[in-house]
């Protein structure tokens, strides 16, 4: 009887972990943070920062109000600043889109708006690529 229980009470341990680990992955992002400062409003970031699996990356700043996701395309690299263009909150980011929590816009990975209330696409920044870095510039 004993052994019964603890296989039990395991089984049901390990469901409520999956249950947690679905929940965690459906809140938030899982994407890579890379934490830096600004240097006269640049932001360097290495490009192995990115790898063959890996197109997206939060770069965070404390200088930086919000987070700006960075997204490698081809030939370049995309940097988004990620606060809703409808009342300014922070967005998220899921496999397909970025998300506000706050009113449910939704962007695409060009930040073009996909669903209301936001009318304008995210700010993008300027990048450009020196010596395997990519360069964010600010404004
Ligand atoms: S602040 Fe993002 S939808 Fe309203």
């Amino acid at each position: 009887m004993k052994r019964r229980n603890f296989i039990k009470k395991g089984c049901a341990a390990c469901a409520g972990l999956a249950g947690l680990s679905f929940l965690l992955e459906s809140c938030g992002s899982s994407l890579p943070i890379f934490k830096t400062t600004p240097e006269k409003k640049l932001l360097f970031i290495p490009e192995d920062k990115f790898t063959a699996d890996n197109h997206h990356l939060l770069v965070r700043s404390k200088e930086l109000e919000n987070d700006i996701l960075l997204i490698k395309n081809k030939n370049d690299y995309t940097a988004l600043n990620m606060k809703c263009t409808h009342e300014g909150f922070a967005l998220t980011v899921t496999d397909k889109q970025i998300v506000c929590p706050a009113h449910g816009s939704t962007f695409d990975f060009s930040g073009h708006v996909t669903k209301e209330p936001a009318l304008r696409p995210l700010t993008t920044f300027t990048t450009e690529i020196k010596n395997n870095t990519i360069i964010i510039h600010l404004p």
